[in-house]
């Protein structure tokens, strides 16, 4: 049987450039709606892979950074047999350095930290993402624009030695790559992404919205391609949650518990194939999983946006 990657296509496939898609669960915007267990907040153990595959989950997140730095040795020696069970993204960008942590695109740390991804992993990655790589742009536009695509092009020969099966971009932040990215036109001659992961939901304002729609674009990332992450922000027991009504949001006739139906709302604010989401708990990956079942009013979505945006006309009198 052939691999795929989390973007829908075979490794063959994403490298091709070939329109094949898996069987499919709930599709949404022409592209499959995936949970992914998002493993930043875990503490990577065989019992959280196990609840996933019992939810029906077949996709994991975690970065080389995760858990000290230890999260793909911890996988491999606590679920090495799961894995084969999921499609694995995993990142880089983030390094050890002396009193901390530190974030770099330079390219043989990056070249390295895939390397040893594969290594401590003991499989290919499905995906390989550049983590945050926000973190590492100055704001000159010029210096940014040839950092950013040596790090693209350390990723794209990842994928053409095999040591992925294709690559992506994770961002916290989207807008100053949307800003670069605008003021480049797109990557120009550089290697497309086939993923790119951002912050999804309810908590995203506007303005970060808005550039992860344009990055996606100038990046030319397909449907499939566009994952969403962090869609509680990262804290479900606020209270704030349980003060709105995201079943506004829904088609009549569904019904959800408040949480599930913010997780639904992910997968639109912006749309995206798939949302990372962490949780320990079975029953709540049950009901995460469930919830991408739910049919979304898009006119509801459509006027939101337009409220975040300061766009709502007021009616005709
Ligand atoms: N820069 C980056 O690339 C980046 C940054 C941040 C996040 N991410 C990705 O996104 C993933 C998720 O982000 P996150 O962990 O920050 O935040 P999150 O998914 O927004 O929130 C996780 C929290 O939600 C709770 N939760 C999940 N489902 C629930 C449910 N049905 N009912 C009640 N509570 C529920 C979990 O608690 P329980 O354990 O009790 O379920 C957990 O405390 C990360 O693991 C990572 O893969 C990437």
């Amino acid at each position: 049987m052939r691999r795929r990657t989390p973007t829908g296509r075979s490794a063959t496939a994403a490298r091709t450039g070939t329109a094949e898609t898996t069987a499919p669960t709930a599709r949404v915007h022409g592209a499959e709606r995936h949970v992914v267990l998002g493993l930043y907040r875990s503490d990577h153990r065989r019992q959280q892979l196990e609840a996933a595959l019992t939810a029906g989950i077949r996709a994991l997140d975690t970065a080389s950074n995760y858990r000290d730095f230890a999260a793909h040795r911890i996988l491999a020696s606590e679920a090495a047999d799961l894995l084969s069970e999921f499609t694995v993204s995993t990142k880089v960008g983030f390094f050890r350095a002396a009193g901390g942590v530190e974030h770099s695109l330079d390219p043989g740390r990056l070249r390295r930290a895939v390397a040893e991804a594969v290594d401590e992993l003991g499989r290919v990655p499905d995906v390989v993402l550049l983590h945050s790589p926000e973190r590492s742009l100055s704001g000159d536009l010029a210096a940014d624009y040839d950092r950013f695509a040596a790090a693209c092009a350390v990723l794209a020969d990842a994928v053409a030695a095999g040591l992925c099966g294709s690559w992506g971009i994770s961002c916290w932040d989207s807008r100053p790559l949307a800003r670069l990215l605008t003021a480049g036109e797109g990557l120009g001659a550089s290697p497309r992404p086939d993923v790119l992961m951002v912050r999804s939901g309810l908590a995203v304002g506007a303005d970060g919205l808005d550039a992860a729609e344009q990055a996606a674009a100038l990046l030319g990332v397909p449907p499939a391609g566009r994952w969403g992450m962090s869609p509680f922000a990262g804290d479900a027991a606020n209270p704030a949650w349980q003060r709105i009504n995201p079943g506004a949001f829904l088609r009549p006739g569904q019904q959800a518990a408040t949480l599930p139906a913010v997780f639904r709302l992910a997968f639109e604010l912006p749309q995206v194939a798939r949302v990372a989401v962490g949780s320990t708990s079975s029953a709540h990956l049950r009901a995460l999983a469930t919830a991408t079942e739910l049919d979304v009013d898009a006119a509801q979505i459509a006027r939101y946006r337009q409220l975040l945006a300061g766009r709502l006309r007021p009616e005709a009198p």
